[in-house]
């Protein structure tokens, strides 16, 4: 059994890999993280090439992640919250898996997926709109956990003075930024908790013998 994890956030070793990370921790077989950083993944382009074979044409980062899917009999998807919805890599990277469904060719059907989205604000929207993709491949949802992340409001210098961001939606004028403020997985147990539950029951699913 193969479980392959992937972020969409384009800041690694943040709250987005870190949950996709408990996730795959505790699901007790052979796992492999993927992150979308830096990677150049563009949109659908409808060009239809798939069709056929159901092999994307479009020549990016997106290919070598297209034997990893295949191979991998479940997936831990996750991704931010950007303007209240997914963030475009991420959007981007489950728009190409769009090759995998054509005609009677559902090549993703029968796998388990995991979601995990965070958000400065509203965290779960992003694994909400994943929620909605899923049957479109008849991957099975397992559950999704949500937790909040640091704005990068947080730390762009100007947090504190700035009329526009998320420090003051979160925690009005006047402010002042502390550790204790910015938000960190480390202090949400309950999401911790909750992703390795997740990652658990997962490998229950699959079969996995701890
Ligand atoms: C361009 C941009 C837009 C954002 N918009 C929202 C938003 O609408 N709602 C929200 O809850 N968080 C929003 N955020 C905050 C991110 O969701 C949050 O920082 C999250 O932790 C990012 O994931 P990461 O920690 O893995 O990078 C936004 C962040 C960026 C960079």
């Amino acid at each position: 059994m193969r479980v392959l994890g992937i972020s969409g956030s384009p800041r690694r070793g943040k709250s987005t890999d870190r949950l996709v990370h408990e996730v795959l921790d505790s699901v007790g077989c052979a796992v492999e993280f993927v992150s979308l950083a830096g990677k150049k993944i563009a949109p659908c382009s409808a060009c239809l090439g798939c069709v056929k074979d159901n092999i994307c044409k479009i020549k990016d980062d997106m290919g070598p992640l297209r034997d990893k899917i295949l191979a991998a009999d479940a997936l831990v998807i996750g991704a931010p919250n950007y303007f209240s919805a997914l963030n475009a890599l991420s959007h981007c990277f489950l728009e190409r898996l769009c090759q995998f469904r054509h005609r009677d060719c559902l090549s993703l059907a029968g796998k388990y997926a995991v979601i995990v989205s965070t958000g400065g604000i509203e965290p779960e929207v992003p694994a909400a709109m994943i929620e909605k993709m899923l049957p479109y491949y008849q991957i099975k949802h397992v559950g999704s956990v949500a937790a909040q992340g640091a704005a990068s409001c947080f730390t762009c210098g100007y947090g504190e003075s700035c009329s526009t961001g998320a420090v003051r939606m979160l925690h009005g004028k006047g402010v002042e930024i502390t550790d204790e403020i910015i938000p960190d997985l480390g202090r949400q147990p309950d999401k911790i908790a909750a992703a390795r539950a997740l990652g658990k029951q997962l490998g229950t699913l699959l079969g996995v013998v701890v």
